[in-house]
């Protein structure tokens, strides 16, 4: 017999040297994603979108999104390889897993957060040389006040103040990406 459960959600975590407060719950982030989703639903009707997650913070968002996207879509993963040693590691090189798969057809980008704006600026260049017919940029968090970049946001989930934050696909240093919650750095 099913058990009723009390949900108790730690309010403070210490994640490798540092501390963080809960910041978004789960059901809210669960929610705004549907909200985004039934509008993708809705544009992209009839367009057959190829959606392209950008691992690895996006896996969480992505899989809880496609949960939601009823129309029918594709779906594919790329990673993101920056230079390391003598270039600035904010540069992205290489777009690992990008294939033909996107010629001409409509895409939409799943990304974790836009901080800078730099990284997906980066990755929009990288995209067009696969001659797309037309991209889109969902992302789960948005820091407008960091923003350095013009970059075009269809979708975004949640605006957040610029301020570190972990959880929900994002870490810090390698950890935390599995916490179900949003946690801010305290
Ligand atoms: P941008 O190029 O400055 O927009 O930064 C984008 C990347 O930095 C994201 O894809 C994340 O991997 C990382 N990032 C930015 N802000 C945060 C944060 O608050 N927590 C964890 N990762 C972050
Ligand atoms: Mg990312």
């Amino acid at each position: 017999m099913a058990q009723n459960k009390i949900i108790v959600v730690k309010k403070v975590i210490t994640v490798k040297d540092k501390q963080f407060d809960l910041f978004i719950e789960q059901a809210e982030i669960e929610q705004n994603i549907k909200n985004i989703a039934a509008r993708m639903n809705a544009e992209l009707d009839g367009k057959r979108p190829v959606f392209l997650v950008v691992l690895n913070g996006a896996f969480m968002f992505a899989a809880d999104l496609m949960k939601e996207v009823t129309i029918p879509s594709e779906i594919t993963f790329v990673r993101l390889a920056s230079y390391e040693g003598t270039s600035s590691t904010n540069s992205v090189k290489q777009v690992l897993g990008l294939n033909e798969c996107v010629k001409d057809r409509i895409v939409v980008i799943v990304e974790d957060i836009v901080d800078t704006g730099n990284t997906m600026v980066a990755l929009l260049k990288e995209l067009e040389k696969h001659e797309p017919k037309e991209v889109k940029v969902a992302t789960l968090l948005l820091k407008p006040d960091a923003l350095k970049q013009q970059v075009p946001l269809d979708y975004v989930v949640l605006e957040i103040p610029n301020e570190f934050i972990l959880g929900y696909g994002l870490d810090y240093d390698g950890y935390g990406r599995n916490l179900k919650d949003i946690y801010k750095i305290k």
